[in-house]
């Protein structure tokens, strides 16, 4: 049905149900930098299925039904609201560049932000008013994407602390199911900011976007931590 920048959507025999495939395509900065990583799609596949049965055991209904390789996942098909919802417990990224407040700055409580999903816009950054009057959700969704996103934070925070990892930022992606909004997409190292709990040592994409080395060595490390089987 689609080729995305890191991972390929398919349909299947049942219409309510996608099998996706996590590729070793790493992109970054909405496209513009490329490369292949040798085992990102697996690790990704692997962690992205560990931490989705982690939410749903905390109560968070996602798209996640059950991996189908070591690469591949079947998910409920979403009518996917086209934002991205970020959370922030610690200042990083756009949000430091933005507002000139440094990297690592420990905020009091979490950020949420709204963007615009659009690569050719280079996903700008949203409010809710835009996201209403445009069309692109509802008052009603708006607030549950932002509820869950916070209890995501509430779960992942802890699970990634017992793990030495600090949960700097991470993104989420909603959608409807039969009148049911649920949690889509992946939630893997490529689209969270992971640092190491007492070096503050970069173990996410930023090692891709920056040029930083062992990237994979690093997402291989997030995996073991938590416990996830490679
Ligand atoms: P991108 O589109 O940003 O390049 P990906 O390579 O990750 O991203 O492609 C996966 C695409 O599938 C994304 O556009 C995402 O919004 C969409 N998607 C993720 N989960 C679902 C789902 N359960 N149902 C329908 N679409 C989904
Ligand atoms: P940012 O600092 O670039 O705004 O990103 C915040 C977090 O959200 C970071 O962990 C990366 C993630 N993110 C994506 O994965 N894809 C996106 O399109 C955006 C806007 C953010
Ligand atoms: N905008 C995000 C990034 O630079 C996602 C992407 O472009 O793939 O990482």
């Amino acid at each position: 049905l689609y080729r995305g920048k890191s991972k390929t959507v398919h349909a299947t025999d049942d219409p309510d149900l996608l099998w996706l495939t996590f590729l070793n395509d790493a992109t970054a900065f909405d496209g513009a930098k490329k490369a292949q990583l040798d085992r990102k799609g697996e690790v990704n596949c692997k962690i992205n299925a560990f931490i989705m049965g982690k939410l749903e055991a905390a109560g968070v209904r996602t798209h996640f039904v059950r991996v189908l390789s070591d690469t591949e996942a079947l998910v409920r098909k979403l009518a996917m609201l086209p934002v991205e919802c970020v959370v922030r417990n610690v200042v990083a990224g756009s949000m430091s560049k933005r507002l000139g407040i440094p990297e690592g700055t420990v905020l009091p409580a979490p950020i949420f932000e709204f963007f615009y999903k659009s690569d050719a816009l280079h996903d700008p950054l949203i409010n809710d008013s835009h996201i209403e009057v445009l069309g692109w959700a509802t008052c009603d969704e708006i607030a549950r994407m932002k509820a869950l996103t916070f209890r995501v934070n509430d779960v992942l925070k802890p699970l990634f602390a017992a793990a030495g990892i600090t949960l700097v930022d991470y993104k989420l992606e909603f959608g409807n199911y039969r009148g049911e909004l649920l949690l889509g997409d992946e939630l893997s190292p490529d689209g969270c900011r992971l640092w190491d709990s007492t070096t503050n040592e970069k173990m996410d994409k930023d090692r891709f976007r920056r040029d930083l080395g062992n990237v994979i060595e690093m997402y291989i490390e997030v995996a073991k931590r938590l416990g996830v089987p490679l």
